[in-house]
């Protein structure tokens, strides 16, 4: 009898879980999707498609080891392909499944587990109907330096693989896509051993780089790229090259997407802001860019055991000056916007 009344306690403990609603981002803290476990998308960016929200990002799934022979911190995990989860309020997110897997079988596909799948960004390309992803591809070493491109009638896929490129011959890793008002698309990419961002103007179906290919902050060595529009200026958030380990982040801001690109200032504030929260960027949403509200997106990675990663979201928001500002919060949902 004792047994059965646990037992039924514990049943109904766990659907109660199952249902309940987070309300609030808990930034650093383990994400549950709405099956309880724990969110696995990192170095991720978001699409807004028939008013729901997808995110895209890495799984990162397994042992964390160092690459022997590397000189710098090459920590990883095996590939593990693309995962893709659904939202409306963004803060409760459902498991859509993989979307584009690793393969875990032919050594030479380029989707290959031992080799490297970062930073996922889907945009979806109205004439065609189809949804493009593009992502960093890399060998064990990075000495591959390449974007691909993956494609898929569904939004949550499964995504076909297409395949990789230097974009114009340029080596690619960090990378973000944004399409602009004029549905035209841009891929921004660390180039040059990571030397100098480049902006792509991609093909008219996204999927593919046309000769437009502009270098922009030569020389400063910043990777992370996420970028966003405010009042017709573009706005360019990255962080340094330090491996896994944190570092500031900076803003630039240009009048046109191809344009002079201004390297500002850190846009964080307040303890820890000279570490990004100990964060780097990948994605800035825009939740009423009007008003110049915005969810800084940014990976907390922990480099001796990848899979723990954790998603650090904060509001950014743009003061009377047209500076962005990112400031920690323990917990925060999305009416602290209007407290400030
Ligand atoms: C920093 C990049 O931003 C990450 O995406 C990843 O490539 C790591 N470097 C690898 O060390």
């Amino acid at each position: 009898m004792k047994r059965q009344l646990y037992l039924a306690v514990t049943i109904v403990l766990s659907m109660l879980r199952l249902n309940a609603q987070q309300k609030d981002f808990s930034p650093g803290e383990i994400w549950y999707d709405t099956k309880q476990q724990p969110i696995n998308a990192h170095g991720g960016g978001l699409l807004r498609h028939q008013g729901k929200y997808y995110w895209f990002g890495e799984i990162k799934k397994g042992k964390t080891w160092k690459v022997p022979g590397s000189n710098w911190e090459n920590y990883r995990v095996v590939a593990g392909g693309v995962a893709c989860y659904s939202s409306t309020d963004l803060v409760n997110w459902t498991y859509e499944g993989v979307a584009l897997p690793a393969d875990t079988n032919n050594t030479k596909s380029e989707l290959h587990i031992s080799n490297v799948i970062e930073r996922p960004k889907v945009i979806y390309h109205a004439a065609t109907k189809k949804f493009v992803m593009w992502f960093h591809l890399d060998s064990p070493d990075y000495s591959l330096a390449r974007s691909a491109v993956a494609v898929s009638d569904h939004v949550a896929g499964p995504y076909t693989y297409i395949g990789s490129v230097r974009p114009n011959g340029n080596m690619a890793r960090d990378m973000t896509v944004f399409v602009d008002d004029d549905k035209k698309a841009y891929h921004f990419y660390s180039s040059e051993e990571n030397a100098t961002m480049h902006i792509a103007l991609l093909s008219d179906d996204y999927q593919s780089h046309t000769a437009t290919d502009k270098r922009i902050l030569i020389g400063q060595s910043r990777e992370a790229p996420a970028v966003f529009k405010y009042n017709k200026k573009y706005y360019l958030l990255t962080s340094g090259c330090t491996g896994w380990s944190p570092n500031a982040a900076s803003w630039a801001v240009a009048d046109s997407i191809l344009g002079e690109w201004k390297p500002v200032s850190n846009p964080c504030t307040g303890a820890d802001a000279e570490k990004t929260f100990f964060a780097q960027s990948t994605f800035v949403l825009p939740v009423d860019p009007e008003k110049g509200k915005y969810i800084f997106m940014a990976d907390r990675w922990n480099k001796l055991n990848l899979e723990d990663s954790r998603y650090i979201w904060l509001p950014l928001q743009m003061n009377a000056q047209g500076v962005p500002e990112i400031a920690w919060q323990k917990t925060w949902n999305l009416s602290q916007f209007r407290k400030r």
